[in-house]
């Protein structure tokens, strides 16, 4: 762990936080120089903000109404307003299933994060686990990625795989996925917050 300043983060989630828990446990071990300023769910009642809570994060539902799959218009507002408010320096997507908009995009420029359940590009959009699995991939995984104006397109950070079992499950290949999403997104952090992720082009080097 470096002397420097604990780099303040955002992270936006929609469900469980099994990831932002792995981002919490890193921090609280000592082995990721970060501060979680303020989590904020799109779901009022999405567990990942009672996680924070249970760690003294500030915690928030912000709806995304009216839209169900954006953030956009007054959402957006206020999305940008309370992360300007917390100071966070990067936000850190987190199971959040909402498509960032230019607003928020602009507002932290190279500095949105995301991790997905497949080793991207190869299945974008939702419940990747389960197109790898139906389209007979025999291999699977997670990327962690910045976020740019596409679905999952951003350059690539980190990626972890895993195998496609026969008798795996949606529900199995997912389990397995996750164990590894919770070394990748904190490994990823590290590699910001240490300042060894440069981008060049759009590929990411990790010095
Ligand atoms: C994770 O598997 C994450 O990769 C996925 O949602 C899950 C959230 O789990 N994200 C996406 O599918 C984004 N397109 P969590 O709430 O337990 O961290």
């Amino acid at each position: 762990m470096t002397s420097e300043r604990a780099l303040p983060i955002a992270v936006l989630g929609s469900g469980s936080g099994s990831n932002c828990q792995s981002i919490i446990d890193a921090i609280e071990a000592g082995a990721l120089n970060a501060r979680i300023v303020c989590v904020i769910s799109d779901v009022e009642d999405a567990p990942i903000l009672a996680r924070a809570q249970r760690h003294g994060i500030p915690a928030e539902h912000i709806s995304g109404a009216p839209f169900k799959t954006k953030i956009a218009g007054d959402a957006e507002k206020q999305y940008i307003a309370r992360l300007t408010e917390s100071g966070a320096e990067v936000i850190v997507l987190a199971g959040f299933m909402r498509i960032i908009k230019a607003g928020l995009l602009e507002a932290y420029a190279g500095r949105i994060i995301n991790i997905h359940p497949s080793l991207l590009p190869a299945f974008p959009g939702l419940h990747s686990w389960k197109q790898a699995l139906e389209y007979g991939a025999k291999v699977a995984g997670c990327t962690v990625h910045f976020v740019d104006g596409g679905t999952d397109t951003g350059p690539i950070i980190i990626q972890r795989s895993v195998p496609i079992l026969e008798d795996d499950t949606s529900e199995s290949l997912h389990a397995r996925i996750q164990i590894e999403e919770h070394e990748a997104y904190p490994e990823a952090l590290r590699a910001i917050t240490s300042g060894r992720a440069k981008l060049i082009g759009r590929r990411v080097a990790l010095s």
